[in-house]
């Protein structure tokens, strides 16, 4: 009888038990003495913070939830919130992010930093297999990924393009006005993020800590949560710097499952890390007139819009008048693609989205890109050499026929290529055919004449700063010819480039442009070998390894030469040919041209005799050839490496230079 009683008594504790573990409920008020799961750069600081990373570039953070969390196959309710503070390298600059996730592992090791937030990689982003949820805060616009701007808070699903993304900032209870919110200004912030499973809606609300919980959430997104999400997943925070570091801390956090998450008890969180005071008064100064300018800036486009407000509103000023024969009015440009319908969609990426369409009168075919363009700023001169780009001539040059202005917004008229872009041809998963060796060889070449003329042949220096498979286009006999001139800067023979925004694609980027922000045709040599190789490999110019860590194909190749294994990297689909010695010089040529020093590298005049006359390549030595580009990429120890190999280096760089 005894017994009975408790072994009933037994069970019934043991139910209470497993009943309360399905629903969680936590609070960390600081995170002293707590068992986050902590990786990368992630640490938690002596006096309880949080810190996902440290002020330094490239790098990533998790910090995980110690026990994986039972959401159900229908995805209960949740409710979470934390204050966090985003701290810049200097005063206002800083990235990448930092996002809130839902992931059913705690293992994401095989992760990128910089924009992929720790929390995917080139291979996984996008793929519904992912299973990961997640609120970013992110302050890197990435228009690869349709980042809004550079201050944004997004809800993404599997992917870094968010669903639903707004401006930071929140809407203020009294007046319903929508203030917003710098996440790198070194303001401690609070966020609360909900999800009901009765109405399927994800609601994310922002706002300064102190404030209560504003009313009216930033976001909210009608979503069903269990498509996505499995029975038991992973909660935690993941951040990540990009070229420019910042330090991403959580201060508190709660959760609770089905039910509202205990609120944060502000008064027992550690204190947020001091901002230094010699910054502050730089600040202030920085800050006064950027509020004034900030309030002209917000003030004239509010005035010009209202004048504007209608659907074919275009911004046209005087010293337009002399680009007049360029200019293409938005009706027209909104009639050729029905109205940028996303059936002339041709590609999304890179800076913006391409349309086809067809010009009303002219019948015309040609390539929009629409690109955002923010600020006012340098757009006179931008235009200008939109306009000296519009009179470029070359049968391996795309022709840009001419632009159309909007608010905040620019659309490039480009002559439409049918074939459509090159990287739709070397990457598997495209229903292109695959190209021989004398297609490629010839669309390397037609690119190096492209390029020759840009840099030496036209009456300006023009620099295109973007040279990439996916930027080359093929016409309907398969040439190579070169597009996209939205980054591309004009300057005077014999001058050189302003110091200017170091802009382009990861993996393309001479390691000097970070150093000194100049682009030079020599910038564009480093790019066209990371673009030689790429075609060669069929591969990218930066992969994702297995560790998470990033694979250089100028590297590999590197290394496989050293090996004597050059025919091993080429891609598969060329292995057949016959022209192997072709192919090795022309990957010898690669190496040349990505050069980690600029002197080494070859003009595109020499590049053209090496490709088309034949002419023998300088007699290179593998072994004065050793640089790991990935150590250069990531900056760490360059300076060192300048210093010791720049004596072994002058004598390739003579060689080449001086034939
Ligand atoms: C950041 O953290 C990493 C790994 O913990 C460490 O090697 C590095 O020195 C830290 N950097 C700074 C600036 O604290
Ligand atoms: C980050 O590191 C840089 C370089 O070490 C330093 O100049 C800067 O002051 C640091 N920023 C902060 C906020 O600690
Ligand atoms: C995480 O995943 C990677 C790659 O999948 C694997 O190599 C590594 O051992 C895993 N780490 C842990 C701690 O399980
Ligand atoms: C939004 O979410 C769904 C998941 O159902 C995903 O497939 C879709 O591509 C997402 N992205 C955007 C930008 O809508
Ligand atoms: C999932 O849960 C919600 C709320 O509890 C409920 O309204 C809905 O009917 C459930 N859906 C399924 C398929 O069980
Ligand atoms: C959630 O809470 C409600 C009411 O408190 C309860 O009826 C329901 O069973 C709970 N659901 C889960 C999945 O625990």
């Amino acid at each position: 009888m005894f017994m009975k009683t408790y072994a009933f008594a037994f069970l019934l504790l043991l139910c209470i038990a497993l009943c309360a573990s399905q629903d969680v409920e936590f609070t960390f008020n600081g995170f002293t003495g707590s068992n986050l799961m902590l990786d990368g750069v992630a640490s938690i600081e002596s006096n309880g913070l949080l810190r996902l990373t440290n002020n330094t570039s490239q790098k990533k953070g998790h910090a995980f939830y110690p026990s994986p969390v039972r959401f159900g196959s229908n995805t209960s309710s949740f409710s979470t919130t934390f204050v966090f503070v985003f701290v810049p390298e200097k005063s206002g600059i800083g990235g990448q992010g930092m996002a809130f996730f839902i992931s059913p592992t705690n293992n994401l090791s095989t992760a990128m930093a910089a924009e992929y937030l720790g929390l995917f990689n080139e291979e996984n982003e996008g793929k519904s297999t992912n299973h990961i949820f997640a609120v970013e805060f992110d302050t890197i616009q990435n228009e690869e990924y349709e980042d809004k701007n550079n201050n944004h808070v997004g809800i993404n699903i599997n992917s870094l393009t968010s669903n639903q993304s707004e401006f930071a900032g929140y809407y203020d209870d009294d007046s319903g006005s929508f203030q917003n919110l710098n996440l790198m200004s070194h303001k401690t912030m609070q966020v609360w993020v909900e999800y009901e499973s009765e109405d399927k809606e994800i609601k994310v609300t922002l706002s300064p800590v102190g404030k209560s919980k504003p009313n009216k959430p930033l976001l909210s997104y009608k979503f069903d949560l269990s498509v996505v999400l499995k029975d038991t997943m992973y909660i935690g925070f993941s951040s990540s710097t990009g070229s420019f570091p910042a330090s991403h801390y959580v201060i508190g956090w709660s959760f609770k499952l089905n039910g509202t998450a205990p609120s944060i008890d502000l008064s027992k969180l550690p204190d947020p890390p001091r901002r230094n005071t010699k910054e502050l008064s730089k600040v202030l100064k920085i800050v006064l007139p950027s509020v004034f300018a900030g309030f002209v800036l917000i003030c004239v486009p509010i005035f010009i819009y209202m004048r504007r407000q209608f659907k074919y509103a275009e911004l046209l000023e005087d010293w337009e008048v002399e680009f007049g024969p360029h200019r293409f009015s938005y009706k027209d440009l909104h009639q050729a693609t029905n109205g940028f319908k996303e059936k002339e969609l041709l590609g999304a990426g890179g800076f913006g989205r391409v349309y086809r369409g067809v010009l009303p009168v002219s019948k015309l075919e040609v390539a929009i890109k629409r690109v955002s363009h923010g600020s006012k700023q340098g757009m006179k001169q931008f235009i200008a050499e939109v306009v000296s780009i519009g009179r470029l001539r070359h049968r391996n040059l795309v022709q840009l026929f001419g632009y159309c202005r909007r608010r905040g917004e620019l659309l490039l008229v480009y002559d439409y290529m049918p074939n459509g872009s090159l990287d739709q041809y070397l990457y598997s998963g495209h229903e292109k055919p695959t190209l021989n060796w004398i297609q490629r060889f010839k669309i390397i070449k037609g690119v190096a004449a492209g390029l020759l003329y840009l840099h030496e042949e036209w009456e300006q220096v023009v620099v295109h700063r973007d040279i990439k498979a996916s930027n080359v286009l093929l016409d309907s006999e398969l040439n190579g010819r070169l597009g996209d001139f939205g980054l591309a800067i004009l300057y005077d023979h014999g001058t050189e480039a302003d110091i200017t925004n170091v802009v382009g694609t990861m993996g393309y980027l001479a390691p000097e442009l970070t150093r000194t922000g100049k682009a030079s045709p020599l910038t564009d040599v480093f790019a066209f070998g990371a673009f030689m190789l790429e075609v060669v490999c069929g591969r990218r110019p930066v992969e994702p390894g297995a560790q998470g860590e990033r694979i250089v194909l100028v590297d590999l190749v590197l290394e496989h030469w050293k090996q004597g294994s050059l025919a091993d990297i080429v891609d598969p689909q060329l292995r057949e040919t016959f022209a192997i010695e072709e192919i090795e010089m022309v990957l010898k040529l690669s190496l040349l041209c990505s050069h980690p020093l600029p002197g080494a590298r070859p003009t595109m005049q020499q590049v053209m005799q090496y490709l088309d006359c034949g002419k023998p390549l300088p007699d290179l030595m593998v072994s004065s050839m050793n640089y790991s580009m990935l150590a250069i990429l990531q900056n760490e120890g360059f300076d060192s490496f300048v210093m010791s190999y720049s004596s072994q280096m002058t004598s390739i760089s003579t060689q080449s230079v001086g034939t």
